[in-house]
């Protein structure tokens, strides 16, 4: 299987790109093919000013069952240095443009992490999240254990990660790993929905909200808090705050230019 089917990139809208992993034989396991795959669909995502949202997914059966248990086998600290998985996950962790994850099946190790970067993760009710690592003698390397703890507390991130043990789409939504929780036929229509809406708000400002809520995560507070202001501040001199206020009090839809 070459590296162009691993990852299909289709465009159901102009302004929305759909990554899909696509490694059916292994559960879509996140070897370097890949994450190779998955770094180019989001770079050209990135490049491309028409898009405005991306859903990555994966199948029925899995969103991503981890890394690649073959490659890790016989791989020595150095060999895994040499693989630089780190530009992997800052390629997702950096992605500027809303990133939302469509789960269906299983999310487990680095693909939990995959869906754990993502800005919305919308699942089907059957779908299974876990970070089983401790079970191969090894932690989550790609940002699990940090974000896990963040989004759902050390207790809960503990509670999974000490066991291995995986959890339902239900808890995951308890937990707020989950954002929207779905059947699992409307997984990705929903993600779809959400993506399009997106899609249609002023691109400064989503831009700049998400910015935000992500740099801001990783400041202190008051750092956080300067940073929301100079971007409202940014936010208000642009002709789409122009638009979105004239189109409230002329009682029509607002026509955005992300100007
Ligand atoms: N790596 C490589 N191959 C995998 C894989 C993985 N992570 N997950 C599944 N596969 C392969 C299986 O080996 C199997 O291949 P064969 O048909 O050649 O035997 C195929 O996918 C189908 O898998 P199963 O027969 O096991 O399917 P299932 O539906 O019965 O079970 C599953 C699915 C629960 C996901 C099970 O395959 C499983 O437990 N996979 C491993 C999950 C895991 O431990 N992930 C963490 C990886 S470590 C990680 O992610 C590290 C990190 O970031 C630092």
């Amino acid at each position: 299987m070459n590296e162009a089917q691993s990852v299909i990139v289709e465009t159901p809208s102009e302004a929305v790109r759909l990554v899909r992993m696509y490694r059916p034989q292994a559960r879509n396991a996140l070897n370097l093919v890949v994450r190779r795959g998955l770094m180019q669909a989001l770079a050209e995502a990135s490049e491309a000013c028409e898009v405005r949202a991306v859903i990555l997914t994966g199948d029925d059966k899995a969103f991503a069952a981890g890394a690649d248990i073959g490659e890790m086998k016989d791989a020595s600290p150095p060999d895994i240095h040499a693989r630089r998985i780190e530009a992997f996950w800052e390629s997702v962790g950096g992605f500027q443009k809303p990133l939302i994850a469509a789960v269906n099946g299983y999310a487990l190790g680095a693909g939990c992490e995959l869906a754990l970067a993502c800005d919305i993760v919308v699942a089907g009710r059957g779908a299974c999240f876990g970070l089983p690592e401790v079970r191969l003698g090894i932690m989550p390397g790609g940002g699990g254990s940090q974000r896990l703890a963040r989004i759902a507390g050390k207790h809960v991130a503990l509670r999974y990660m000490l066991t291995g043990e995986r959890f339902e789409a239900e808890a995951a939504w308890r937990h707020g790993l989950v954002t929207d929780l779905t059947a699992d036929e409307e997984t990705l229509p929903t993600a779809l929905a959400i993506a399009e809406k997106i899609a249609a708000m002023p691109p400064l400002a989503v831009a700049k909200i998400k910015e935000s809520v992500v740099k801001g995560l990783n400041a202190p507070l008051d750092a956080a808090l300067a940073l929301e202001r100079q971007s409202y501040y940014f936010l208000n001199a642009t002709a789409d705050k122009e638009e979105g206020v004239a189109a409230f009090l002329e009682k029509r839809p607002g026509r955005f230019s992300g100007k």
